[in-house]
């Protein structure tokens, strides 16, 4: 691991952490809060990952997420390059917009493979690495989709939908081991994801229908996971927690 940053807090100090997806976004702006208070963190993404590993003093493992074998290969080796692991945030993504009528099983699949399916099994061995430890934490990346639905986002929002399903299941089997699993359930965040068809007038609309008045921020979403994974959340688990200025109130 290279030069840690100065920890502007104390509450993840020596504490174990892997992002999925932390190359960039969301994920990124997590696995670096993290870092500030004094996680050691590792970052698997199928982008190269090295730069914000550096920022963390973390380490990167590359991985395509959709592909089983390789998941476990390098959920083996992040849990190794740490020594052990007490958080996994699962931030790995993709989204992409079609009528439900053109919806085909490759889109299908694709959706639910790395959303849903990794979700699944980075789960899997972290639990049994948390199991045969002292517990720890897991924070699944869900989406307001999962709860409003989305026009012209059907897979997306259904394979959200099967990440809180899988919160849910998680906290209730996993938590007599001391692990606690929680969701958040972003809005509109600007990131690149989605960047490609957005516009301005896209952005005006979507920040109206904030009562606060603007969209989600990457810092926002890293806020509320270190609290998630830290003991101040010790009594909250199996949520699936809106981070949507106010657009989605259940
Ligand atoms: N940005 C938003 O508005 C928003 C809203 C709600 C939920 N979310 C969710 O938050 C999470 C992060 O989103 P983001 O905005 O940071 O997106 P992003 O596209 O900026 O980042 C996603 C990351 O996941 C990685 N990834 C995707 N497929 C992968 C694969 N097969 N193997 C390994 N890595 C893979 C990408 O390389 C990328 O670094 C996603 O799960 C997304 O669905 C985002």
């Amino acid at each position: 691991m290279t030069a840690p940053p100065v920890p502007t807090s104390n509450r993840h100090t020596a504490r174990r952490a892997i992002v999925t997806g932390g190359a960039r976004g969301i994920g990124a702006a997590i696995a670096t809060h993290l870092a500030r208070e004094g996680a050691h963190v590792a970052i698997m993404d199928r982008l190269p990952a090295d730069q914000t590993a550096l920022a963390c003093g973390g380490i990167a493992v590359a991985v395509d997420l959709t592909d089983p074998a390789d998941t476990s290969r390098a959920m083996a080796e992040a849990i190794d390059g740490l020594g052990g692991l007490d958080v996994l945030v699962n931030s790995a993504g993709i989204f992409a917009l079609s009528p439900l009528l053109d919806i085909d099983v490759a889109a299908w699949d694709a959706m639910v493979d790395i959303n849903a399916r990794a979700t699944l099994l980075t789960m899997q061995s972290a639990a049994r690495q948390m199991i045969a430890g002292d517990g720890g934490v897991i924070i699944n990346l869900a989406s307001m989709a999962a709860k409003s639905g989305g026009a012209m986002e059907a897979h997306y929002a259904a394979s959200k939908a099967a990440v809180v399903a899988l919160t849910r299941a998680a906290a209730l089997e996993w938590g007599p081991h001391g692990i606690r699993v929680n969701a958040i359930c972003p809005g509109y965040v600007l990131t690149e994801m989605g960047a490609a068809t957005r516009t301005a007038d896209q952005v005006a609309e979507w920040s109206s229908r904030s009562p606060l008045g603007r969209l989600g921020a990457p810092a926002d979403v890293a806020e509320l996971a270190a609290y998630l994974a830290s003991d101040a959340a010790s009594y909250i688990t199996g949520q699936a927690l809106n981070l949507t200025g106010g657009m989605v109130m259940h």
